[in-house]
């Protein structure tokens, strides 16, 4: 069985984007492999939260994807400051990254555009962290999209020379996770590109009834077609992509039909649609509720799963230790 590892941003608040993406996924996932999940809040320090918002966002990240449906019993779901094992490891692999490769990376040499006056360490050291949290479980797959293949990339290239630079075959090289077909594109609902946070087009699985209403009441549309039969337009199509994973097959052939024959109105549209996402958002939303105000459930979840990790983790990180030459006299 693979030996799977996926680190979560600890910023919380799924949309219906990482609901049809990730999370989907890593359902299935978790009954194929020997998965791995964390909460990466090791890594938001590099964006400075303050004390309250570092725990809330992982409570939050907690909850949502335990209502999700991650499952405690089949995968390791876990903190990733929980497992100190990781740091020990992190540094043990800094003293192999250079310097220039580190520069070169897409995402630091972003934020030394965007942030010009925060460019700290951890920024640079961001893919040897992310690294560790992946060899410390000797995986052999992780799942990353588009913006994480670099550092995927990164990790593979630590684990190679790890094991030439001490002439062993330890760890194994990390593979992507590749989705293939499966990996729905959720667009957004401001007329183009995918459902996502920055751009403020995302609706999250928390809103209630009447924040859905009027996002999706909201979105772009255009003045509506013409010609009999004529091909779908981006807004159009983006709107009948979302209908694709909330509708009933029925309404998405009543609509379609409407837009050929120029008779669509896309304000009932919209309002189905709406409907839908609220109908399917419903139980998940409730179940997120009940679930962050369970603390001593969430505490328990926490605990199961830092336990499990470190089990993996330690073992990994004694052989480090010894391959590298650390001694007890
Ligand atoms: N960097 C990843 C992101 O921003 C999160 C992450 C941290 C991760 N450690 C990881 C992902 C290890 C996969 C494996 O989404």
């Amino acid at each position: 069985m693979d030996t799977v590892v996926s680190g979560i941003r600890s910023t919380g608040n799924l949309h219906l984007g990482n609901y049809f993406g990730a999370v989907k996924n890593f359902l299935k996932m978790q009954d194929k492999n020997n998965c791995y999940f964390f909460i990466a809040d090791y890594h938001s320090l590099t964006t400075y939260p303050t004390p309250e918002d570092l725990h809330n966002n992982v409570k939050t990240v907690l909850a949502e994807y335990l209502a999700t449906g991650l499952d405690p019993e089949k995968s390791t779901i876990f903190v990733q400051s929980d497992v100190r094992e990781i740091t020990e490891l992190y540094l043990l692999l800094n003293m192999n990254a250079y310097l220039g490769e580190l520069e070169r990376t897409t995402s630091f040499k972003d934020k030394v555009r965007t942030q010009p006056k925060n460019v700290n360490a951890g920024l640079l050291t961001y893919p040897v962290l992310m690294a560790a949290d992946i060899l410390i479980h000797k995986a052999h797959k992780v799942p990353v999209g588009k913006d994480q293949e670099q550092n995927l990339e990164m990790a593979r290239k630590f684990a190679r020379r790890f094991n030439q630079m001490y002439k062993v075959d330890y760890f194994p090289e990390p593979k992507p996770y590749n989705f293939g077909a499966e990996l729905v594109k959720v667009p957004g609902l401001d007329g183009a590109g995918k459902m996502g946070k920055t751009a403020g087009n995302g609706i999250y699985l928390t809103d209630d009834a009447k924040t859905i209403r009027k996002k999706v009441m909201k979105a772009v549309t255009d003045s509506g077609p013409t010609e009999m039969n004529s091909p779908l337009t981006e807004p159009v199509q983006n709107l009948l992509s979302l209908m694709k994973l909330v509708s009933e097959k029925e309404t998405i052939d009543f609509f379609t039909e409407k837009y050929k024959s120029c008779e669509i109105r896309y304000g009932d549209m919209k309002k189905q649609l709406a409907d839908d996402i609220i109908k399917f958002n419903a139980p998940i939303r409730e179940k997120i509720i009940e679930i962050s105000s369970d603390t001593d459930y969430l505490r328990k979840v926490a605990k199961f799963g830092a336990e499990k990790a470190k089990e993996s983790a330690s073992k990994t990180l004694k052989e480090v230790r010894g391959i590298i030459g650390f001694k007890q006299f």
